[in-house]
């Protein structure tokens, strides 16, 4: 029997989700029904890929009640995902629910708690982690093979900058950079180091000529619980090469420095990952990593299947995520303040 999915949001990444992580697991995961509220999306879903008009509805209650579901996959834009994860935990289903969790702190702590009173399982795919590289970069930490952790530098660049002023979507997103993008930096961040983050300091650094209404390009200075400092440079506009989505890192050791990216998209799946050690004495070190033929948004599937199965939470729960959220609110109101702004996570 394969795994049942409610797909809500069949926009940009929900139809790429569809080709490409749920086409790879098709042998354990069927949509049985597909949720959009936007007519033509609806169409392009039925043409693509090949959906029923049965199985297409406008709410997930209207879903639930006609076709299988054993959990609600949410990938609508993140100011509908808490009332979407809401509404599918009170009908009696799980959640995986695309990244950022919410808009606002306080609505992920709502939800948090219907998860906890309704018992149903809320996932956030934080596809990132589920990559060999950062994989690899925990072991060598947990392992101390190159002595202590004395700071940490991370640099994303891409260039999202050709289409004219009003005409790209990006352009118009709220926090390109720091919630959209970064939150992926700042949650591959608290995984590599094990802890959270203490504060934030954020400098925007866009030119005159960007054509985004929020900022696409800053500098930020992370200082997390174990005493070790991050900073972080992310530009949405950068004439540099690019870097591959999860950036480049370098992680600078007693013995040592550790470099590594991961992500390099598209078609590729895993195979830019890459991890380097370089000693001291300057000797390069590529080190090997583990083959993961299911990774990225694929294996978070799998993953909130496993939780399901064995009640071990995900490392990806929303509680676990609301870490990385609490970094992103404090990084848009160190932005808005030019103070450092302490990371404040809810108790739950
Ligand atoms: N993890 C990643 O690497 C990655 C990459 C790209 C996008 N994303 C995330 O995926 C999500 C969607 O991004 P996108 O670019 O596809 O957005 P989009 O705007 O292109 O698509 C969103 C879709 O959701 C539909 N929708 C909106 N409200 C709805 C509702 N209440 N019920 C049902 N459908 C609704 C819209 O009609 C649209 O079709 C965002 O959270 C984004 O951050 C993640």
């Amino acid at each position: 029997m394969t795994f049942k999915l409610i797909h809500v949001g069949l926009g940009g990444w929900g139809m790429d989700w569809e080709r490409t992580a749920l086409a790879t697991i098709a042998d354990r995961v069927t949509v049985t029904g597909i949720v959009e509220n936007w007519q033509p999306n609806i169409e392009r879903a039925q043409e693509v890929l090949g959906f029923t008009p049965k199985q297409c509805f406008s709410t997930i209650t209207e879903a639930v009640s006609a076709v299988e579901a054993d959990a609600v996959l949410i990938t609508s834009p993140p100011a509908t995902h808490m009332d979407l994860a809401i509404e599918a935990m009170l009908a009696g289903k799980h959640v995986l629910c695309e990244k950022p969790m919410a808009t606002h702190v306080d609505d992920a702590v709502t939800a948090i708690n219907i998860s906890r009173e309704t018992g149903m399982y809320l996932q956030i795919s934080q596809n990132y982690r589920f990559y060999p590289a950062p994989t690899k970069v925990v072991e060598l930490l947990r392992e101390d093979v190159l002595g202590g952790l004395a700071r940490v530098n991370v640099d994303f660049r891409q260039w999202v900058h050709d289409a004219p002023a009003g005409e790209h979507p990006y352009y118009d997103l709220d926090h390109p950079l720091l919630s959209d993008m970064a939150i992926h930096h700042w949650d591959l961040m608290r995984m590599i180091l094990g802890c959270e983050a203490e504060s934030v300091y954020v400098q925007r650094s866009d030119p005159t000529w960007s054509n985004f209404r929020d900022e696409a390009s800053a500098t930020a200075i992370v200082v997390f619980t174990n005493g070790v400092v991050v900073s972080y440079r992310g530009s949405w506009m950068s004439s540099d090469t690019p870097t591959y989505w999860a950036g480049e890192w370098k992680l600078e050791c007693e013995e040592g420095l550790i470099n590594w990216t991961s992500r390099q998209g598209g078609p590729f799946g895993t195979q830019g990952d890459k991890v380097t050690i370089r000693t001291r004495s300057g000797t390069e070190i590529p080190q090997p990593l583990v083959h993961m033929p299911v990774w990225g948004r694929s294996a978070g599937v799998l993953d909130l299947m496993r939780w399901i199965e064995t009640g071990e939470s995900s490392q990806n729960s929303a509680a676990n995520n609301l870490g990385s959220l609490a970094i992103v609110e404090a990084a848009i109101t160190s932005l808005q303040t030019g103070e450092v702004e302490p990371v404040r996570i809810p108790l739950l």
